[in-house]
Parts: C-alpha cells; structure tokens; sequence
C-alpha cells in the first residue's frame, strides 16, 4: 500500500482507539462533559480519515 492512504488509516485508528477508550471511560464514571470530543474523534477522526484512506487506496 502506498504511503498516503496507510497514514489516514493509521490515523484513523488511533483515533479509534483514543474515542472509543474516552466513551468507555466516561460510561464508567457517568460525567459525559467530554461527551462532543469523543463523538468528534470518532466521526471526524475514525470515520472520516478511515473513508479518505479507502477512497486515496481505490
Ligand atoms: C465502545 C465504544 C463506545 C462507547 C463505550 C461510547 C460511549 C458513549 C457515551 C457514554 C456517550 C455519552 C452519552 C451521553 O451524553 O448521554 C457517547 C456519545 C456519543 N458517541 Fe459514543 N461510544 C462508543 C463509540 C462511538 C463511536 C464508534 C462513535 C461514532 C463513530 C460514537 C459517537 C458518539 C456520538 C455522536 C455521541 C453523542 C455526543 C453528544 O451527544 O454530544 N461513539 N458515546
């Protein structure tokens, strides 16, 4: 794989990572006040750059 798309789909999982970790965490301690960072990392973060990666890749 070339390196543009490998980059936004290692981006995108790092973002991943980091969203869906902060959702759990503010699950277990019921405070969502970082609730719209966490839906931002994952729709902008995760869906958005993994979409690009695929598209760049195709
Ligand atoms: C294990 C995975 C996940 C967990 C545990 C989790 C947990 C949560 C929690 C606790 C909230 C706050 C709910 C509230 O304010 O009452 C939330 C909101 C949200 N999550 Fe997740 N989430 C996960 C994955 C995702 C993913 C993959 C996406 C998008 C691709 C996403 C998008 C959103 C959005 C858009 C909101 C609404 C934010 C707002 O109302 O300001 N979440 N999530």
């Amino acid at each position: 794989m070339s390196r543009l798309p490998l980059l936004f789909l290692a981006s995108a999982a790092l973002c991943l990572v980091i969203g869906v970790t902060m959702g759990i965490a503010m699950g277990i301690a019921h405070d969502f006040h970082l609730a719209p960072v966490h839906a931002h990392l994952n729709l902008l973060g995760w869906t958005s750059l993994a979409l690009m990666g695929l598209t760049y890749r195709a």
